[in-house]
């Protein structure tokens, strides 16, 4: 094992990394053998647990949906809030009951947790009868891990600062018309409450040749729409040398003449004019952003590091509004951080009257060991925190509403990608906008971008039908 201390992690090393593609064993070693896989948190793990699919498909396993019927249970885990971790220890608890009656199946433990070296250490302690753990940055061997798993419990983490090993095209992607792809790792921004700069580490992007060669690829196969992942999309190329910045890359990718492009998650400290005037300019980049204000009270924002005032935040939200056409704007909130009074708190409510958004991730404030937040003083009531955050998702549910009833008797050209759970003679899809639609239609349309009548807005969806 090789975690870094977090309290170093911060004097990071800048010298530029490597990607370093391999070749992903392919054998029929475990040719019958079933897994299942349990993703938490973030489009990151979300594809991650494509790719470690991908790696077990070539080793012959097959995915059940199931952990009662697997040989293999694999924990993708999030380490964002602690009730994320909670979650994935309540699922061990029952991994650990099946393993009494079925003592082959290995259980895996990976993804963000695992390089916590609190985790670890709590899981050597107390959770011996785990397989496997191995960490975000070494993906790649889990098919080596396999081959020569020893007995009892294998720790398999690696410190977060060094080259990037990729797998090419080996990734099992849940979808035939949307793809992610990462175009970098890490993030470099170290917001005083968040964890993710010592789970995933620095900032690394990766080539523009590369990325533009996956987008082309996915093109080539029939994707519909590519979203570019990365924790902090606007920091792309920062780290490399006679590249392409983010705006370039953008325009790049929308060169390549894929049909839609999105993008997370934005910072909205670099979000650059260029950026705005190429998501403008191209019609194939979706006019919807994902930009995190966090909070609305200055003193808190300086207190959680973000680098940006509200009114700087409130500029490039009305610049984007007046620049992207009918464009839809999300955002990440968290109340109750360290300290936050209620005169705080009515700053956040203020500039959320003010931008009114399409929709919001909404979070009470969670401790994370080891970051600057953890060591501030956190003396608000749990009583007052709830409160807090219900009085927000008030208002943010009433604008997300107000926002899908000017939908109404519109057209909006979805891209529909399966069928709908409640209703069979629906399919469900999204507009350019990012709003979910189910629609009345034939099945034969899936995967193909419709023109839709909108018949019903509700708070959190659109009804509607297929426009000949
Ligand atoms: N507590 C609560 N929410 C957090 N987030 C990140 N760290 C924490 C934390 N310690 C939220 C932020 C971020 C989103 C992905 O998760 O709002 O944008
Ligand atoms: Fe966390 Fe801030 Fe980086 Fe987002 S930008 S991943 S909130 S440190």
């Amino acid at each position: 094992m090789n975690l870094p201390d977090m309290k170093q992690a911060k004097s990071r090393n800048k010298e530029s990394v490597e990607f370093i593609y391999t070749n992903p064993v392919k054998t029929d070693k475990f040719s019958g053998k079933k897994y299942f896989i349990k993703t938490y948190g973030c489009q990151m793990n979300v594809h991650d647990s494509e790719e470690i699919s991908g790696l077990l498909e070539n080793l012959g396993f097959n995915e059940v949906n199931t952990e009662l019927d697997a040989d293999i249970i694999i924990l993708n885990t999030c380490a964002i809030r602690e009730n994320a971790h909670d979650k994935v220890f309540g699922f061990l608890g029952r991994c650990k009951h099946l393993k009494k009656e079925k003592k082959d199946v290995k259980i895996i433990l990976c993804g963000c947790m695992a390089q916590e070296r609190s985790v670890v250490d709590e899981i050597l302690e107390k959770h011996k009868y785990i397989d496997l753990v191995f960490g975000t940055h070494n993906i790649h061997e889990l098919p080596n891990y396999l081959m020569n798993l020893g007995e009892g419990l294998n720790v398999e983490v690696k410190s977060n600062e060094g080259n990037v090993f990729e797998v090419g095209e080996s990734f099992k992607r849940d979808s035939k018309y949307t793809a992610w792809v990462n175009i970098m790792y890490g993030c470099d921004k170290f917001c005083t409450y968040c964890i993710v700069p010592f789970t995933r580490g620095k900032e690394r992007s990766r080539k523009s040749r590369d990325i533009l060669r996956e987008v082309e690829c996915l093109k080539e196969k029939g994707y519909k729409e590519i979203t570019l992942l990365g924790q902090n999309v606007n920091a792309y190329g920062n780290d490399l040398v006679d590249d392409l910045n983010f705006a370039e890359l953008l325009e790049s990718v929308a060169k390549t003449g894929i049909e839609r492009i999105r993008f997370v998650t934005s910072h909205p400290w670099n979000f650059t004019d260029e950026m705005i005037d190429i998501i403008a300019k191209y019609e194939n980049i979706m006019p919807y952003i994902h930009l995190p204000l966090q909070s609305g009270s200055n003193r808190i924002l300086k207190l959680m590091g973000r680098r940006y005032t509200k009114e700087e935040y409130l500029n490039l939200y009305n610049k984007i509004k007046t620049r992207v056409k009918n464009a839809a704007i999300t955002t990440d909130i968290i109340v109750g951080f360290p300290n936050e009074t209620e005169e705080d708190f009515l700053d956040t409510l203020n500039v959320v009257e003010e931008c009114k958004y399409d929709g919001a991730f909404t979070f009470i404030y969670s401790k994370r060991e080891g970051t600057p937040a953890s060591k501030m003083d956190d003396s608000i009531p749990l009583s007052i925190k709830e409160e807090r955050l219900h009085r927000l998702n008030e208002i943010i549910n009433s604008h997300s509403n107000l926002n899908n009833q000017k939908y109404l008797n519109t057209i909006q050209k979805v891209l529909l990608v399966g069928k709908s759970e409640k209703d069979e003679n629906k399919l469900y899809g999204y507009t350019e906008t990012m709003k979910l639609v189910n629609v009345t239609c034939d099945k034969s349309l899936i995967g193909t971008i419709a023109n839709v009548k909108i018949t019903e807005a509700k708070s959190f969806s659109l009804d509607g039908v297929v426009e000949n």
